[in-house]
């Protein structure tokens, strides 16, 4: 098996080539670039959009495939960020959203279809008794985190290191700290995600180990007594995919229980794993579940919902209510709509043919990389996955530290070079519509570059 090092001067090379091929074949998209960034910071109005030298312009999307403003057809292996889970353009999806069109597009009060959606998403996840929806995941989380301070009276929450909760200031804590900068790995120390966040926050957030239960007990013992909430992805996304393992998600929960703080889990990506979330996979059942990407159907969304007892914080009705929950876009009908026919769509059969393919695939990628002798390690758990280019495997946060995001970066252009849209961090999901052909098609771009590696 070669190291890394040894890979990483032929990987620099096949980069610098690359990515001057996609500058020429993407001559269309740089010209667009060059226009939006007189008005858009950075070209985009999403970090993730942008790469340099410049990011490609879409202009259509179909099934699995996306097309550029160059022409080029790629195969979308990140579906935005996990959200597409029929693909793009799904006929019935489409078919709602174009018959709600005709009925308007935003309304003051209760659409009905919210109650529909909602109807849908508590049958289906157990823990789930009473649901409200937000524009966004980061909308659900923040709202789930001041239900738990309202509903406990107190002020600190505890997240994992490398989670990712969305982009508001208490949950932008050790989401990706420098090497070197968070302290100990078993009691790691807060940092600040960027600059406009007031480092007062840090005083708010205690940091866990993901996937060292005894660790993360300690830590949660330590600070209980001003705990409102722990909150944790069943899968780390923004880290790579990396699940949490059975026994510590389980073992947090009880502790969490078992120290009166209530439990949020993080489905916003998860939810794609399973009808009745990852929650339903691992068996646990949290006191409070975090929701977005898939069950808007393509279209802005999120929702938080959990217990009654919690929830009834909201409940203005009754006069129990104390927190008042806006959003001139909640629950808006074209959302929903799309929401609806997306969940209608994802049976049973759907979830099992989708997490058999993303089985297979990791075991495929897993045999390539040994037989290339590259080191590998394919993180992820049903239809999201991640080539890791590690020596090591990755439990954790800290353990990505160790890779090489030099490889991933020329994957990326290697892939993009050869119809293969991933994420540039090397994070990718499968949706519905790919088949044997795509995975194969796939497989034989990774394959082209492990050779291009090890020659
Ligand atoms: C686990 C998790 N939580 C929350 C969010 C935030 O969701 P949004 O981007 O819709 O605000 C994301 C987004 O990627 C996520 O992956």
């Amino acid at each position: 098996m070669a190291t890394l090092k040894e890979l990483e001067p032929k990987a620099k090379e096949i980069l610098a080539r690359e990515r001057t091929a996609y500058e020429e074949k993407n001559p269309k998209s740089r010209a667009a670039f060059e226009r939006y960034s007189r008005v858009l910071p950075g070209g985009v109005s999403r970090t993730l959009c942008y790469f340099p030298p410049f990011p490609c312009q879409t202009v259509s999307g179909e099934g699995c495939f996306m097309v550029d403003v160059d022409g080029n057809r790629r195969l979308d292996l990140f579906n935005c960020a996990t959200t597409l889970i029929l693909g793009h353009r799904p006929p019935a999806v489409i078919k709602a959203v174009e018959e709600q069109l005709t009925r308007g597009t935003a309304y003051q009060t209760n659409s009905g279809l919210e109650t529909v959606l909602a109807e849908m998403l508590v049958e289906r996840v157990a823990s789930v008794e009473q649901i409200r929806f937000t524009n966004s995941g980061s909308e659900g989380t923040m709202m789930a985190i001041r239900a738990a301070r309202a509903f406990t009276g107190r002020a600190k929450i505890a997240k994992m290191e490398g989670g990712y909760h969305g982009s508001h200031d208490c949950v932008e804590i050790s989401v990706r700290p420098p090497a070197g900068a968070g302290g100990p790995a078993e009691r790691p120390t807060p940092v600040v995600g960027s600059a406009g966040i007031n480092r007062s926050v840090l005083n708010d957030v205690i940091i866990i180990p993901y996937n060292n239960l005894e660790a993360a007990k300690q830590i949660l013992v330590a600070h209980a007594a001003e705990l409102a909430c722990v909150i944790v992805e069943p899968i780390l996304g923004s880290v790579g995919f990396v699940p949490a393992e059975r026994e510590f998600l389980i073992g947090l929960r009880e502790e969490a229980r078992r120290l009166g703080l209530v439990f949020i889990l993080d489905e916003v990506q998860s939810f794609r794993l399973d009808r009745g979330g990852a929650q339903k996979l691992f068996g646990i059942t949290p006191d409070l579940t975090c929701f977005g990407k898939i069950i808007g159907g393509g279209f802005p969304v999120g929702a938080f919902g959990g217990r009654r007892d919690i929830m009834a914080l909201f409940n203005t009705a009754t006069g129990s209510g104390t927190i008042p929950h806006a959003g001139t876009f909640n629950a808006n009908p074209i959302t929903m709509s799309a929401g609806i026919a997306t969940m209608e769509q994802l049976t049973g059969s759907v979830y099992a043919r989708l997490n058999g393919m993303g089985d297979r695939l990791r075991d495929q990628l897993t045999a390539l990389g040994a037989r290339r002798q590259v080191p590998m390690y394919v993180s992820g758990i049903g239809s999201m996955f991640k080539i890791h280019f590690s020596e090591a495997p990755i439990r954790d946060y800290r353990a990505t530290l160790g890779s090489s995001s030099l490889m991933h970066t020329a994957l990326f252009f290697f892939g993009l070079n050869r119809g293969i849209f991933l994420s540039e961090g090397g994070r990718c999901c499968l949706s519905l519509p790919i088949g044997e052909p795509e995975i194969g098609m796939y497989l034989a771009v990774v394959e082209e570059f492990l050779t291009a590696l090890a020659r």
